[in-house]
C-alpha cells in the first residue's frame, strides 16, 4: 500500500476541482484495501471512496483518507441457456465493460454506452441513460465492510434501486466499498429502442434490424453531441437530479407553464426535465464566479477555471434558487460531495 499525504486530487475528479486530501491511496487488492482501512482507523481518519471522479463535488480541504479501489478484472459466467453473468473488479471502467460485452454479444448494457466512471460505481447511483439503468442488468455486487472489514454480498433487493439512488445512498451511506459488480447479460438481442431520440436517430439513418453494436454506436454520437467531453471542459454530467412530482403538482405547474415536458414515471408521479426548468430561469450559457451553465445544455455545470468547490456550489445554489422561486420545486444534486462542510 503506497499511501500519498497531502495529494491535490485535482486530476482525479472530472469538475477538476483543486482539493487537498489529507492522506489518499490507490487500491489495487483487497489485502491494500484491508490495509488502508486499518490505517484510517488507527488514525481516526474517515474513509472516502473515489472511482473515476465523474460524480463527484470534492471539498477543498478533506481531512479524512481518500481511497481508490482499483481492483481489476473480468471473469464471465454461463448462468443458463441464454444469459452469462460477467463479474468485473471496482476498478474497471464501465464504457470498456460496455464494449467487451457488446463484442462478445452479451446483450443488455448497451444503451449505457459511454458513461464515465469506474464499475464499483455504477450501483451507487443507479446509472441511467437512454431508456435503461444499471438495475435492468444487475446480478449483485461484493462490497467491503469499512467498519467489520467483512466483505458481503448485495443482491439485487438489498441494493434497492430508484432513479439515481440506491441504499449506498441512504441507509448503508458512506459504510462500504464495493470491489466487484456482476451483470447479468442476454446472449439472446433484445434492442432496447424505449427512448424516442435513440429510435428516431437509427430510423433517420435506415438502421433496421438493429443489434447492440447499432444501439452502441447510435448512443455514442448523441451523447457526443449532447454532453461536454470532460477531458475537454471539465463538468460532471447532469448537475442535479430531474425532479419527480405529483400528478396534482404538474398539473398545477401546467396551468402555468403549457410547455413543461414531463415523463410518465407512475400514475401518480411525473418527471420533469431539470435542464428545462434551469433554461427557463434564464442561466442556460450564463457565468458566476468563473463557473458556467453549459451554452448546449443547463443541466451541465462546467468549471473551465478550475475553480474550487464553494463556486461550482454557488452557482448551484444560485440555480436551485432560481427554480425554487419561479416553480416551487426543489432540484436535488446528482454528484456528491466529498469531504465535511
Ligand atoms: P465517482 O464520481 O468517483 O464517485 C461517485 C460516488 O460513488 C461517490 O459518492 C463515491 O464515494 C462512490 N463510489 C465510487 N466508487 C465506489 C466504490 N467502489 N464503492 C463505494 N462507493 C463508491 N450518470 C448517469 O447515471 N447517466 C449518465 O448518462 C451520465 N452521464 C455522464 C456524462 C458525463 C460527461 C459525466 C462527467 C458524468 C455522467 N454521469 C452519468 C455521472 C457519472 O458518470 C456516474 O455517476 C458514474 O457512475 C460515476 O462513476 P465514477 O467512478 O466516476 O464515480
Ligand atoms: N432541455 C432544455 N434545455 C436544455 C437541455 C434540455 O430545455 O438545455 C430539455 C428538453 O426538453 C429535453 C429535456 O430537457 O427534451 C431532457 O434533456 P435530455 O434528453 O438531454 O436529458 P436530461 O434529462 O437532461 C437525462 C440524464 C442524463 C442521461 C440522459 C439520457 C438525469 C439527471 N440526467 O438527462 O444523465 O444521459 O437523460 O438518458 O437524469 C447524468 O446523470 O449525469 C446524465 C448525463
Amino acid at each position: 500500500m503506497k499511501l500519498e499525504h497531502q495529494k491535490n486530487i485535482q486530476m482525479l475528479n472530472t469538475l477538476r476541482i483543486p482539493s487537498v486530501a489529507n492522506a489518499y491511496v490507490n487500491c489495487r487488492s483487497l489485502l491494500e484495501i484491508r490495509q488502508a482501512i486499518a490505517w484510517a482507523c488507527d488514525h481516526d481518519k474517515k474513509v472516502y471512496v473515489l472511482g473515476g471522479g465523474s460524480n463527484v463535488i470534492p471539498l477543498q480541504h478533506i481531512q479524512g483518507l481518500v481511497l481508490q479501489p482499483k481492483l481489476k478484472g473480468i471473469e464471465v459466467f454461463v448462468h443458463n441457456n441464454d444469459e452469462v453473468l460477467v463479474k468485473a473488479g471496482a476498478g474497471e471502467n464501465w464504457h470498456s465493460i460496455v464494449c467487451y460485452c457488446v463484442e462478445r454479444g452479451y446483450h443488455g448494457v448497451e444503451n449505457l454506452a459511454l458513461i464515465p466512471g469506474d464499475m464499483g460505481a455504477a450501483p451507487i447511483q443507479n446509472i441511467g441513460a437512454y431508456g435503461a439503468e444499471l438495475k435492468d442488468v444487475f446480478w449483485q455486487l461484493e462490497a467491503l465492510n469499512i467498519q467489520t472489514q467483512q466483505l458481503e454480498v448485495f443482491d439485487f433487493a438489498d441494493c434497492d434501486f430508484g432513479y439515481r439512488d440506491s441504499v449506498f445512498k441512504n441507509a448503508k451511506r458512506d459504510q462500504y466499498i464495493i470491489t466487484s459488480v456482476t451483470l447479468k447479460l442476454s446472449t439472446k438481442a433484445k434492442p432496447n429502442l424505449s427512448y424516442p431520440a435513440l429510435a428516431s436517430h437509427l430510423r433517420e439513418r435506415g438502421i433496421d434490424n438493429v443489434d447492440a453494436k447499432d444501439i452502441l454506436n447510435a448512443v455514442i454520437h448523441i451523447r457526443r453531441s449532447k454532453l461536454p467531453d470532460p477531458r475537454l471542459v471539465p463538468n460532471a454530467g447532469s448537475f442535479f437530479k430531474n425532479p419527480v412530482v405529483s400528478v396534482q403538482q404538474y398539473q398545477t405547474l401546467l396551468a402555468s407553464f403549457p410547455d413543461i415536458p414531463a415523463y410518465e414515471v407512475s400514475l401518480t408521479q411525473k418527471k420533469l426535465a431539470a435542464a428545462w426548468l434551469i433554461e427557463q430561469t434564464g442561466w442556460k450559457g450564463k457565468p458566476l464566479d468563473k463557473v458556467l451553465v453549459h451554452k448546449d445544455h443547463a443541466l451541465v455545470l462546467t468549471n473551465p477555471s478550475c475553480e474550487i468547490a464553494d463556486k461550482v456550489l454557488g452557482l448551484a445554489d444560485a440555480i436551485a434558487r432560481d427554480v425554487r422561486a419561479k416553480f416551487d420545486i426543489s432540484l436535488e444534486l446528482e454528484p456528491r460531495l466529498i469531504g465535511e462542510l
